[in-house]
């Protein structure tokens, strides 16, 4: 492939899909990057593809008790119990903030039963600067006795159809990796209208402390995140590429520009950086950097012909 020079010392980045345009397609996963505001002393907001926020619910959380995270040979363990503000506190003390920069908006949310799904979509859909909704189904239905919605493809069809018709703004489902198959919680939530999906949440995991012999968090049972879930993240992204028509977003332990270049050839249109945030909070800006100079020496000019090309 002969580039003229020009363009490959500057290689275009940018993405688009549902709507959305993105400087890159880099952007941070829900829960390891606040509500921005944090992190503006560290990189420049204005570099990411998108700025994604911690999950929201109706009413303000609270969380789990302490210790909420430990680390492991191979990631980060943590229930953190989606602590957050809450959505109006968001709309009226966070989301200023993060309306002064030029990357989208892409705010993540939950609800404990339909109607609070509903009712927390509906809210965020109409406030200016908002780009698109992430809704996190990783979460216990309680009207169902506990049961995940995001582990039941019934349960996905049922409450991403309901939370369709209250918004209008791109719809994104974040699926969660503790199923059998993802691909048909994937195809559940494609045929109940979502614009776009993201993947993967935490896989569950426990880690004990032998001297103790107490579970090493608080919650025993957590979350486990960072570079040991990566292969089954890359995995079930080309999975669901090749399940699904609509838009994937990949996540699941980038913590490196090579790391985020493997789920974009499996066919993601862009991907999500977690973990990788608390070890260097810089970390998406190198990543950024390191995405461009690996464009370089590869002679392309346009990240998007390196989105799905696998050689299989
Ligand atoms: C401390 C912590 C908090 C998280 N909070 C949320 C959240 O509020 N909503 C959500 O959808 N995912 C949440 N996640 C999951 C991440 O967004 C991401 O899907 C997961 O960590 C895998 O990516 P990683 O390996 O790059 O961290 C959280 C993860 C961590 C580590």
């Amino acid at each position: 492939m002969s580039q003229p020079a020009a363009t490959l010392s500057k290689p275009n980045l940018a993405v688009e899909f549902a709507g959305l345009k993105l400087k890159n397609p880099l952007m941070p996963a829900s829960g390891t990057f606040g509500y921005g505001q944090e992190f503006a002393p560290y990189l420049d907001l204005n570099r990411l593809g998108a700025i994604v926020t911690k999950g929201l619910s109706l009413k303000p959380k609270a969380g789990n008790p302490t210790p909420r995270i430990a680390e492991t040979v191979s990631g980060m363990l943590n229930a953190i119990g989606l602590q957050n503000v809450g959505v109006d506190a968001f709309i009226y003390e966070k989301m200023p903030f993060l309306a002064q920069f030029d990357s989208p908006v892409i705010v993540n949310f939950f609800g404990n039963t339909q109607d609070e799904y509903c009712e927390v979509a509906a809210r965020l859909d109409v406030v200016p600067g908002v780009a698109a909704l992430e809704m996190n189904i990783s979460c216990p239905n309680v009207k169902q006795g506990g049961i995940v919605f995001g582990t039941d493809p019934k349960a996905v069809f049922e409450v991403v159809s309901a939370v369709r018709k209250r918004m209008k703004k791109p719809l994104i489902v974040k699926l969660t990796p503790n199923v059998t198959d993802i691909r048909i919680t994937a195809q559940a939530a494609e045929d109940a209208g979502a614009d776009v999906i993201s993947l993967i949440n935490t896989i569950t995991g426990m880690s004990v402390d032998v001297r103790s012999r107490k579970p090493r968090i608080a919650n025993v049972i957590g979350g486990l995140s960072g570079p040991g879930i990566r292969p089954i993240a890359v995995r079930m992204t080309h999975q669901v590429v090749q399940t699904v028509k609509i838009p994937v977003i990949g996540i699941g332990g980038i913590m490196r520009a090579e790391d985020a270049l493997e789920f974009l050839i499996v066919g993601a249109r862009a991907v999500q950086v977690g973990t990788a945030n608390f070890v260097d909070p810089n970390a998406m800006q190198t990543i950024l950097d390191d995405l461009r100079v690996f464009c370089i020496e590869q002679g392309v000019s346009d990240i998007n012909d390196l989105i799905g090309s696998l050689q299989l």
